[in-house]
């Protein structure tokens, strides 16, 4: 399985530090935010991985990260040139992917504490098509939220004003390699962006989607307050 990392956008509910940062280089603990997705992608066992990133900061990337040796990855770099949302990014990757090839995707300000370890395995050894991983949330609006029917997923709402379940959908996708041939098929949403929860709705139509449920501490640092608790909280998992 390849990995993509995602870390593009203007981060624009994080000004001003972003207008002359890359959200995902601000520091989180510790180190800059990038580096935790790279780690929870080294530990799930991906090697070789993408990270998609936009022009504005590109060089510290390259600068923090180099080829990944540090990590144990190959990392390869991939320039968004405009922000045309989650979908449009993931949809630069497909030649990187390849044929056939198996893909975890991560959005770089998502920082977690579950191994995606069992889940990739067991990802790999079966034919669903795609699997997003859920998190119990006090805002679920904020997010992309399930209808769960059954057990299943019927649907995906993104930041719905009457949210169907209390669950958010987190910035981890797996997929098979026909999400290209479903991001072609896409039109922009209201906010102009070809939006990630469209790619997974074509998957739920279909019956392909799968879940689980993330046990541990999840959160998309998406605001000040929310990126200062996780510094506070990844520092103490470190020194405590
Ligand atoms: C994006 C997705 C949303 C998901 C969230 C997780 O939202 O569109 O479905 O729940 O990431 O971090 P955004 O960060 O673009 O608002």
């Amino acid at each position: 399985m390849k990995g993509i990392l995602l870390a593009g956008g203007t981060g624009t509910r994080l000004r001003p530090m972003t207008t002359i940062l890359n959200k995902h280089l601000l520091p989180v603990g510790k180190y800059p935010m990038i580096h935790y997705a790279l780690c929870k992608m080294a530990e799930a066992g991906i090697r070789d991985i993408l990270l998609v990133i936009g022009k504005p900061s590109a060089g510290l990337y390259t600068e923090y990260i180099g080829s990944g040796a540090a990590w144990g990855l190959q990392v390869s770099y991939r320039i968004q040139e405009e922000a045309g949302g989650i979908a449009q990014a993931l949809g630069l990757a497909e030649s990187f992917a390849g044929c056939g090839e198996k893909l975890m995707v991560v959005l770089g300000d998502n920082l977690f504490e579950d191994s995606l370890q069992e889940a990739v395995k067991a990802f790999e050894h079966n034919d669903k098509g795609a699997h997003v991983f859920l998190k119990k949330v006090g805002d679920p609006g904020r997010y992309g939220v399930p209808e769960l029917v059954n057990g299943r997923i019927s649907r995906i709402l993104e930041k719905p004003e009457r949210p169907p379940s209390k669950y958010a959908v987190t910035g981890i996708y797996l997929y098979e390699s026909d999400v290209f041939d479903i991001i072609r098929t896409l039109k922009p949403s209201a906010r102009g962006e070809l939006e990630i929860t469209d790619v997974n709705n074509v998957y739920a139509a279909e019956g392909r989607l799968g879940y689980s449920l993330l046990s541990g501490w999840w959160t998309d640092a998406g605001t000040h307050r929310s990126l200062l608790e996780a510094g506070i909280r990844l520092m103490e998992r470190e020194e405590p």
